[in-house]
């Protein structure tokens, strides 16, 4: 059964949609100003929520979001190509463009620009962003070079990029227009060169040193080797990765695109699949996101704990447990408990830690035991604990959260968790509630 409309769904709980729009608030803020590069793959503009994306984008520009917006027409192209009797070329993942199949190629991405522009128009007219005007700009930023002859290939009309025009995009964004970009590209010399949309928008996102380069890509994400999709990733995990040979071709051509966005001053790159309705508002507007952030921050040092890391782990929480702010636990017990916690590391150093203890058959996870070493506090390891253990519990179909704090009580509101009673937990973690030490109790809905 086809889900209600959206305004049913709102009307029908009024009280959750506040909640979600009371909390989307730091996102909002944080992301006021920012500039965004967004590559959306062709096949989005064939989808039935097609106009759901691109009222999400206008929803960014309208929150103050400076947003670039390139799309890809890859399947139109070979759809067209196929049309008109040609076969398509490929070397490995690159097209190759003779100059008969050229006006084939800008036939494609012209009707994909004019679906694209179309719906940005018609967005502003509909809710929820009725009666604001949003003004597209395009042009010829892209300044391109043929790809050339390799391995004895001539790729004639195939192009890469040569150089982005980031001025004249930040002036468009200066006079709060949405940009959008095609994959075509123009040389000196006035010739028009068919472009890989992911080097476009990767090179957009350098050249404006983007805060973010998100990729709708319509292919699935990296996953681990137990088949889980991989919610984060530093940029030596991804090199590792890609260095495995895992995933499908195109999402290693995502992730290196990602990498190279990363590497050359783009802070974080997001890959998302465009096949779920909402993706970029919920990774750009929730806690958790659903995609995989590629990122230079030092997030590879948040893993998993091992017995070797019981004596840091220990050095860590014991003056926290003797002034009474953590439970006090024994070596025995963490050496039981270990496989339970994550800890993120500093030049070898442990400086923070956080357990998740599910209990699978109520749906039910605990969080305890998170801790910052004092020197590293205010540097965001403890969200970032949080994250990972939030998507985490989601991954392994645990519904709700809850923790047990003296201290922290409005660290964990700030976060969404809701003050809770003892009688909510489940019970045999009831039975093993310390009455004398009268923690409070506070649960996170993961749904
Ligand atoms: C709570 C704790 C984990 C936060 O670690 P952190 O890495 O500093 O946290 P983050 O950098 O992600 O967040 C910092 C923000 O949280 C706030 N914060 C830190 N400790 C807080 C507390 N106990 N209560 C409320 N807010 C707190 C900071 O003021 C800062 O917000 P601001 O910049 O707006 O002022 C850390 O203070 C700690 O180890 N406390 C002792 C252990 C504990 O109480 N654990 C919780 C029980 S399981």
């Amino acid at each position: 059964m086809a889900p209600p409309p959206f305004e049913a769904r709102i009307v029908d709980d009024p009280d959750r949609y506040v909640l979600w729009f009371r909390r989307s608030s730091p996102y909002i803020y944080s992301h006021r100003g920012r500039t965004f590069v967004i590559l959306v793959e062709g096949e989005a503009v064939t989808r039935d929520d097609f106009a759901h994306l691109v009222g999400d984008i206008a929803l960014l520009h309208a929150l103050g979001i400076r947003v670039v917006v390139v799309h890809g027409a890859r399947p139109q192209i070979d759809r067209r190509l196929a049309e008109a009797g040609e076969t398509t070329r490929y070397e490995g993942d690159l097209r190759v463009t003779p100059a008969a199949h050229l006006p084939w190629v800008m036939e494609a991405v012209g009707r994909v620009r004019a679906l694209w522009e179309g719906r940005l128009s018609m967005g502003m007219t509909h809710p929820p962003l009725a009666g604001a005007r949003l003004r597209v700009a395009g042009g010829n930023y892209v300044v391109a070079r043929p790809v050339g002859v390799r391995g004895g290939v001539d790729f004639e009309h195939t192009g890469e990029v040569r150089r982005v025009d980031g001025e004249a995009i930040a002036r468009a964004l200066d006079e709060g227009q949405v940009v959008l970009i095609s994959p075509l590209g123009y040389s000196p010399t006035g010739e028009v060169f068919n472009l890989r949309a992911e080097e476009v928008a990767t090179a957009t996102a350098v050249a404006l040193k983007a805060d973010k380069y998100l990729c709708l890509a319509a292919t699935s994400l990296p996953c681990d080797e137990a088949g889980r999709p991989i919610v984060q990733m530093g940029l030596e995990a991804a090199t590792r990765w890609l260095e495995a040979d895992l995933g499908t071709a195109d999402t290693r051509r995502h992730l290196r695109a990602a990498l190279y966005a990363c590497r050359h001053g783009v802070q974080r790159a997001h890959l998302l699949d465009q096949r779920r309705d909402g993706a970029l508002l919920l990774e750009l507007f929730t806690h958790e996101g659903v995609g995989t952030l590629v990122t230079g921050e030092p997030l590879e040092n948040i893993r998993r704990a091992a017995v070797d890391d019981i004596g840091g782990i220990l050095s860590l929480i014991e003056p926290l447990e003797t002034a009474g702010v953590l439970v006090r636990r024994s070596r025995e017990r963490l050496e039981q408990e270990i496989d339970h916690f994550l800890l993120a590391e500093v030049d070898g150093r442990i400086i923070a830690c956080a357990a998740l203890y599910p209990d699978f058959e109520h749906r039910v996870g605990e969080l305890a035991c998170l801790a910052v070493d004092p020197e590293f506090r205010r540097q965001g390891w403890a969200d970032r604990l949080l994250r990972t253990i939030l998507r985490r519990a989601r991954e392994t179909g645990l519904e709700r959260l809850f923790v047990l704090t003296t201290q922290a009580e409005h660290w964990f509101r700030e976060r969404g968790f809701q003050p809770a009673r003892v009688e909510d937990l489940p019970r045999q973690r009831q039975a093993l509630y310390n009455w004398q030490r009268n923690s409070k109790v506070f649960i996170k809905d993961l749904n």
